[in-house]
């Protein structure tokens, strides 16, 4: 098969990357696209608004939709990028890529034949014209050439000649480069984050976004440091293999949430969002190891099935992820029962858990209007309403829970 790969930071993803994708198909030279989102690069390092999981879900709803709807066929998206450890160059994703083990067992999981799934193959990367005219100034341009052909986007009226960059390119690397006619959409991430207007983005990702609150003041992570930040992309990324899509970006979600509240309540908005995006880190483990460390953190406080997650993410966090800070591993361990004496971090993510964005199990506005203003009411109105699910369901309240329920004035 030729196969095309397109890169990005799909942040977000917007209907010009999607004509990209379907000039390219239209062109005849390849027979699918492969889409793949960045995880960091090296020109806008930690400058991505969004940490990579978040860009890649929102992508391949995009993706997903395009190809249910039947308004686009053979276009995947893939995660490679995910097991690059630092920054991903393109010639590093081409070599994962173009490995023959890896792309067949890719192709065969998107549902395509084994015989075409097993090629050979022949692999295009594909860019838009803009940076064609940048290529020769890339990580190792050469090693990009020697695995694919360079498919490059022409946009008629964009003022950039396409053939004289391939032309260069051809001349001074040796490489190929094929071009083909865009007739897109002209819209850039960059104008619609600085713009506000969303009305160039797919529904797909417009409702991705509204569901998560992304884009929003909350996700500019006003008052943490560069620093926080960039541990929070990285704990975004680690924590990739150990947990599905929705509890993924829940447990994203509680950082983002955290660190608001954090600012807005006088906490320390660093901690916050570190301790709110691991708080579920280890949710998805086995019970076995789960257990195992639950016991390591808090000996026999807890042995529900539903509550060892809490304790073993404190572990899990500090060897997995070298979280060392003992506030915020305390702050994921009793974010499920909570507990008496509890510090405003813990309480914090307490609140996030139960409020982020994506929850929609109660009707939880009195709640996130209390968190507006006031923690500890908010703390006790989620309290309340837990406890009355508990005593509805005849299940027994945690002696840490009854601990932070006396504090909290709740009988
Ligand atoms: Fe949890
Ligand atoms: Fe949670």
């Amino acid at each position: 098969m030729n196969i095309g790969i397109y890169g990005g930071s799909f942040d977000p993803v917007h209907k010009g990357h999607i004509a990209l994708v379907r000039d390219a198909l239209a062109s005849g030279y390849v027979d699918c696209v492969i889409v793949v989102p960045s995880v960091r690069n090296n020109f806008k390092r930690y400058s991505m608004t969004l940490p990579a999981p978040y860009r890649y879900y929102m992508t391949k709803a995009v993706c997903d939709d395009l190809t249910e709807s039947g308004k686009l066929e053979k276009v995947y998206v893939c995660d490679s990028e995910f097991g690059i450890k630092g920054i991903s160059y393109t010639f590093m994703t081409l070599e994962i890529m173009t490995d023959p083990e890896f792309m067949t067992e890719f192709l065969l999981e998107q549902g395509v034949k084994k015989k075409k799934a097993e090629g050979p193959h022949e692999y295009y990367w594909i860019m838009g014209s803009d940076t064609l005219g940048t290529f020769e100034t890339w990580y190792k341009p050469e090693e990009i050439l020697r695995h694919a052909t360079l498919l490059a986007a022409e946009r008629p009226g964009d003022g950039v000649d396409v053939e004289k960059a391939a032309e260069s390119v051809r001349e001074n690397l040796g490489g190929k480069v094929e071009t083909f006619r865009l007739n897109g959409v002209e819209c850039s991430s960059h104008e619609i984050l600085s713009s506000g207007d969303f009305s160039s983005v797919p529904d797909a990702a417009r409702e991705f976004i509204a569901r998560h609150e992304l884009y929003t003041e909350r996700t500019k992570l006003a008052g943490v440091s560069d620093a926080a930040k960039e541990r929070f992309f990285e704990a975004a990324v680690w924590m990739y293999p150990y947990l599905g899509e929705k509890r993924l970006l829940h447990t994203l979600n509680v950082g983002y949430l955290s660190a608001e509240l954090a600012v807005r309540f006088g906490a320390d908005p660093d901690k916050a969002l570190i301790a709110g995006a691991l708080h579920d880190c280890a949710k998805e483990l086995a019970e076995d190891s789960q257990k195992e460390m639950a016991s390591e953190y808090s000996g026999d406080l807890f042995t529900e099935k539903k509550l060892l997650h809490a304790p073993a993410g404190a572990i899990f966090a500090h060897d997995g992820f070298g979280e060392k800070d003992k506030e915020i591993l305390d702050a994921i361990c009793y974010h499920t029962t909570g507990r008496g004496g509890m510090s405003s971090l813990e309480k914090i993510v307490y609140l996030a858990d139960k409020i982020e964005p994506a929850r929609q199990y109660m009707d939880l506005s009195p709640i996130r209007a209390a968190a507006q203003t006031d923690l500890d009411e908010a703390v006790r109105l989620t309290a309340l309403a837990i406890k009355g699910k508990f005593d509805r369901q005849g299940r027994q309240t945690h002696p840490a829970t009854v601990d932070m329920l006396r504090d909290l004035g709740i009988k």
